[in-house]
C-alpha cells in the first residue's frame, strides 16, 4: 500500500501543512512537504499524481488569523498501514520534536522509532532561545525548569503539543497553550509505586527508630535499645486518600502482614482485605500508622491539624508524602514534643527550596524547620517520594506515548489544558478511504454547525467532541471520500470562523 512496514515502523513518508497566518507572518514552508498526492507518491516511491495545495514538492502554507489570534490548518495525510491502522504514514521525519532537560533516553528512542526528527538537549532553554527556535517544532518535551510562556506560544507556529516529562505543569502557561490549540500532557501517576515503596520503608524506619539510631551512631554513640521498637506485622495502617498511591500502598502493606483501613471522599472498591471507613476520625482512632495520599486542594489544607493529631492513637506515627499544605506542621511538632505521637515522616512542605543546597531547609522557609529538625524519631526528606530512576523511565514512556497518540491519531486523553477526546481507531478492516479530521476550535455557538454543514453530504462514520473553557476539540472520521473531497473538507473546515487548528490524518 505504501512504504510503511506492517508493524507501522516509519518508511518514506511526507507531510504537508496548510495554514492561515496573520498577514505579517511569513509563509511557512515545511521542508520536504508536498502535495497530498505527492506525499502518497513519495511514500510509495512514485511521482506525485494530483497536486494538493501549492505546487507539488514546494507547498506554501498560509495563515488567515483574526488579529493576533492564530488560526491554522495542518494536513498530515498518508495511507493506512497497520492494525490498528497507522494514520500517519506521512514522512514522520518531517515532524520535529524538541526535547529539553535531559528527558529519559527511552522516550527519545520511542519518538525516533516513529521516524520523528528529535533534537535532544540536556539543559533548559531560556524564553529568548525558545522564542527564537520554537517555530520549527511540532512538539516540545520539557521537565520543570523550562518555562513556556504566552510569548513562547505566540511564536510556536507549528506547535501541536507540549509533553511535560514530570508530574507538575506549573511551568507552562496552560491557558495560552490551549488558546493556541496546543495540548499539554504530563505524567501524574508514573511514580506512584516509588512513593508507595518509600512509605513502606519509612514505616519500618519509624517503628524501629532507625533515624535516631543512625544519627547517634554517626555522632559516635552506641545506643542498643528495644523499648518502643516494633515490627510492622499485625499493625494497622490507615491510608487517607485511596487513589493511585494509596491503593498501591494498601497492597504492599497487606503483604507485610499489616491490616489496612482507608478513608476517601468517594466510595472505592477495596483491594485485598482493606476496609474503607466512613469518617476520618474513625481511621485516626484505629490506626498505628496514618499515611496521607490526598491531592492539594482547599479542602485538604490542614486536613491533619491539632484536633486530628489529638484523635490519633498515642504512640502512632504520621507519614506525609502527599503535599506540604495537608498537615499543620507546627501542630505536628507540638504533638511530637508532647510524646503523643511516636514519630513522623515528612517528605513535603508548604514552601520548599527552589534548588538543592546547604542551609536551604531553615526557618526562613516556613518558620518551623529548626523545631521539626529537633523532634525525636522524625524522618525528613526533600520531596523525594517519587524520585527514582524507574519513575523517570515510566514518565518517559507515558509522555512519549501521549505525544505519539496525539500526533498520529489525534487522541487527547490525558491532556491537562485541553478537551479530552478520543475516537476508536481506524483499523485495517475499515476501508482505505476513511479519513480523520482533528479540529481544534473556539468554543462558540455555531462552531459545530459550521463543520457539520461541510460534512453533511458525506459518510461520517464516527465523531466525538468536547470543550473545556474557551477551547473545543472535534475528532471525526469520514468514509468514502476521494482525494479531492478530502482536500475540500479539510480546507473548508480550516476556513470556518471558529477554527484554531485543523489536521487531517489518513
Ligand atoms: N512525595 C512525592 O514525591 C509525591 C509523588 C507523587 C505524588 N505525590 C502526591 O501524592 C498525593 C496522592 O497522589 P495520587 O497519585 O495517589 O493521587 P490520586 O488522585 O490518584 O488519589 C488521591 C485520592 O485522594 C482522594 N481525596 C481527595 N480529597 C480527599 C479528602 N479531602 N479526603 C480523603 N480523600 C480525598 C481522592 O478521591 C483520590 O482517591 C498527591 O497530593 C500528589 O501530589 C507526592
Amino acid at each position: 500500500m505504501n512504504g510503511s512496514t506492517a508493524n507501522g515502523s516509519a518508511a518514506a513518508h511526507q507531510q504537508a501543512f496548510h495554514r492561515a497566518v496573520a498577514p505579517s507572518s511569513p509563509p511557512v514552508v515545511v521542508a520536504g512537504a508536498g502535495s497530498f498526492a505527492g506525499m502518497m507518491a513519495a511514500s510509495q516511491g512514485a511521482a506525485p499524481a494530483v497536486p494538493f495545495s501549492g505546487s507539488a514538492g514546494s507547498p506554501t502554507a498560509s495563515y488567515a488569523g483574526a488579529g493576533s489570534q492564530r488560526a491554522r490548518s495542518i494536513s498530515i495525510p498518508g495511507k493506512p498501514s497497520s492494525m490498528p491502522r497507522l494514520l500517519t504514514p506521512f514522512d514522520q521525519g518531517d515532524i520535529r520534536i524538541l526535547l529539553l532537560e535531559n528527558v529519559s533516553q527511552g522516550a527519545v528512542d520511542m519518538l525516533r522509532q516513529q521516524g520523528y526528527q528529535v533534537d535532544f538537549h540536556a539543559k533548559a532553554w531560556s524564553e529568548d532561545e525558545l522564542c527564537d527556535k520554537i517555530g520549527q517544532y511540532h512538539a516540545i518535551g520539557i521537565r520543570s525548569k523550562t518555562k513556556l510562556t504566552a510569548k513562547v506560544f505566540r511564536r510556536a507556529e507549528k506547535l501541536l503539543l507540549v509533553g511535560c516529562f514530570c508530574i507538575g505543569t506549573n511551568q507552562v502557561d496552560l491557558t495560552a497553550a490551549a488558546k493556541a490549540g496546543v495540548a499539554v500532557f504530563n505524567s501524574p501517576f508514573a511514580n506512584s509505586r516509588s512513593v508507595a515503596e518509600l512509605v513502606i520503608g519509612e514505616m519500618i524506619c519509624l517503628s524501629r527508630q532507625l533515624a535516631d539510631r543512625t544519627n547517634e551512631m554517626r555522632a559516635g554513640e552506641w545506643n542498643k535499645v528495644s523499648k518502643g521498637c516494633y515490627e510492622v506485622r499485625g499493625k494497622v495502617l490507615g491510608i487517607v486518600g485511596y487513589g493511585h498511591i494509596g491503593s498501591q500502598l494498601s497492597v504492599l502493606a497487606e503483604s507485610m502482614g499489616m491490616s489496612v483501613l482507608y478513608y476517601d471522599v468517594v466510595p472505592l472498591m477495596p483491594l485485598g482485605t482493606a476496609r474503607q471507613v466512613e469518617k476520618l476520625e474513625d481511621l485516626l482512632a484505629a490506626s498505628d500508622f496514618v499515611s496521607l495520599h490526598v491531592p492539594e486542594l482547599p479542602e485538604t489544607k490542614n486536613l491533619i491539624a491539632a484536633p486530628q493529631l489529638a484523635a490519633m492513637r498515642k504512640g502512632a506515627y504520621l507519614l506525609n508524602n502527599a503535599r506540604g499544605t495537608v498537615v499543620d506542621l507546627p501542630a505536628l511538632t507540638d504533638a511530637l514534643d508532647a510524646g503523643h505521637l511516636g514519630g513522623a515522616a515528612i517528605d513535603v512542605f508548604p514552601r520548599e527550596p527552589a534548588a538543592n543546597g546547604k542551609d536551604t531547609f531553615v526557618d526562613a522557609l516556613n518558620g518551623f524547620e529548626s523545631r521539626l529538625r529537633a523532634c525525636k524519631n522524625v524522618i525528613l526528606t526533600p520531596h523525594i517520594g517519587g524520585s527514582t530512576e524507574e519513575a523517570q523511565t515510566m514518565i518517559g514512556i507515558e509522555v512519549a506515548n501521549a505525544i505519539i497518540r496525539y500526533i498520529n491519531f489525534g487522541g487527547s486523553t490525558g491532556a491537562v489544558n485541553f478537551p479530552e477526546v478520543d475516537l476508536r481507531v481506524i483499523t485495517q478492516a475499515d476501508s482505505d478511504d476513511v479519513v480523520r479530521f482533528c479540529h481544534v476550535h473556539h468554543n462558540v455557538p455555531g462552531s459545530l454547525k459550521a463543520v457539520n454543514e461541510i460534512l453533511g453530504n458525506h459518510n461520517v462514520v464516527k465523531q466525538n467532541s468536547d470543550s473545556r473553557g474557551d477551547v473545543a476539540y472535534l475528532l471525526v472520521d469520514v468514509a468514502g471520500v476521494d482525494e479531492e473531497a478530502k482536500r475540500e473538507i479539510y480546507e473548508r473546515i480550516g476556513q470556518t470562523k471558529a477554527n484554531v487548528l485543523t489536521r487531517m490524518l489518513s
